[in-house]
């Protein structure tokens, strides 16, 4: 007798929200963003600058109640240039490449507008974040080692951001 397969039922997947982070999103952003990149980000010259910043604001995506994406935006100076440094942004592995990365960066450039702010700084891999607009800005000087090829600028006025990035407190 052939065996015939259990009928599997398909939960249908629950649409997926962005909205403003809540206090309460702490821990499971830290859990998603070290899945994202690994213990080894704490290292980094990007994460010294938001261990001395103001978090802006934070964006979340949630499909149910589970997260899979986080995005946030941290209160800076990049020169005269007055900004919001973006990252970490992290999207779950099972989640990726359905366009959730995009639509977080998204909010994060319109918010900046609503902020009206210059311009959106960011260390991170150009090809991805050419495609929204950011721009290589090698004259922007962190304090500690960073790879400049890779410090981008969304520009929102004609700012520029050049000289020292320091948090706004
Ligand atoms: C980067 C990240 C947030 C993108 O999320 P996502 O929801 O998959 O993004 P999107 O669906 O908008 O874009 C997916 C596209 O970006 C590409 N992409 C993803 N990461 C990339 C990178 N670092 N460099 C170049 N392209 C990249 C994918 O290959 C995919 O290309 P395709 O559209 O041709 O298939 C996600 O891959 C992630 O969390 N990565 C690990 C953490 C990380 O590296 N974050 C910072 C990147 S500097």
């Amino acid at each position: 007798m052939n065996a015939v397969a259990a009928p599997v039922s398909v939960e249908p997947a629950a649409p997926v929200r962005i909205v403003r982070e809540r206090s309460g999103d702490a821990a499971a952003i830290d859990a998603l963003v070290l899945a994202a990149f690994g213990p080894g980000r704490f290292a980094k010259t990007a994460e010294r600058l938001r261990e001395a910043a103001q978090l802006a604001v934070g964006f979340t995506a949630f499909e149910g109640e589970r997260l899979i994406g986080s995005v946030r935006l941290w209160s800076i100076m990049a020169g005269e240039a007055r900004s919001v440094f973006l990252g970490p942004i992290a999207v779950d592995a099972s989640s990726r490449r359905g366009g959730l990365g995009a639509e977080l960066v998204q909010a994060c450039v319109e918010e900046a507008r609503a902020m009206k702010l210059d311009g959106v700084l960011l260390i991170g891999d150009p090809p991805y974040f050419s495609r929204f607009g950011f721009v290589a800005a090698p004259d922007a000087v962190f304090s500690g080692p960073v790879d400049r090829r890779r410090i981008m600028w969304l520009p929102i006025t004609d700012a520029a951001p050049i000289g020292a990035v320091h948090p706004v407190a």
